[in-house]
């Protein structure tokens, strides 16, 4: 896991709960926190910070990924305002992911290890996502889901029918937009 997603992680942390909570979390997960954005780091150091933030905010490990997803869409969409610019709503950014957003993120920091995901159109009120990761991050892409919605003014419901962690082979993630797209 690239560094960039440990800087968001601490910029999302200290913001919401202060600096010393982040220092918590290192000391709980028993890591120093020298992450530099282009660096490779263990994906397991990221599992155990959000292990020990869900512990010490009393809430569980889904729940943090969840957030943390959802906050760091916000700091992404101010960095990188070009990946977001052509865009009107949520559909058309969910549906340039695997073709533009992920490659673009991969000319940014080479060597990262984006997922790609299956999509499927059933109506345009709704758009499925299905995601297969060794990661299992799942929760994370919810987020990131829901922090675009905010972006893009465009309110969402996401289902999960399936997930590989209640035994499916791929998560199923259907977004159900909420709002006429056509009508602002
Ligand atoms: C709603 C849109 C997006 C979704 C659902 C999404 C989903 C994900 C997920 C689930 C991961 C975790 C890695 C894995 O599962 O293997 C990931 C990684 C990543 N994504 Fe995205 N992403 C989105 C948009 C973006 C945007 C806009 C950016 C940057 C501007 C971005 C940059 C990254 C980076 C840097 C990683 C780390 C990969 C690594 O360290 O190897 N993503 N993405």
């Amino acid at each position: 896991m690239k560094g960039i997603v440990f800087n968001l992680l601490e910029r999302c942390v200290s913001d919401a709960h202060g600096d010393d909570m982040w220092d918590d979390l290192l000391e709980a997960a028993g890591l120093d926190g020298a992450y530099t954005a282009l660096g490779n780091y263990d994906d397991a150091d990221l599992r155990a910070l959000v292990g020990a933030a869900a512990r010490r905010l009393g809430t569980d490990e889904a729940e943090i990924e969840r957030w943390f997803g959802s906050t760091a869409m916000g700091h992404l969409a101010v960095r990188y305002p070009e990946i977001f610019a052509p865009h009107a709503d949520l559909r058309s950014f969910l549906l340039a992911l695997n073709d533009i957003i992920h490659p673009e993120v991969r000319r940014l920091y080479p060597g990262v290890d984006v997922p790609n995901f299956g999509m499927e159109s059933e109506s345009d009120r709704s758009l499925t996502l299905r995601y297969r990761s060794e990661r299992q991050m799942c929760a994370f892409a919810v987020g990131l889901i829901q922090g675009a919605a905010s972006h893009f003014g465009c309110p969402v419901r996401v289902e999960e029918p399936a997930c590989r962690k209640r035994g499916a082979d791929s998560c199923v993630l259907t977004c159900h937009f909420l709002k006429e797209e056509a009508h602002g």
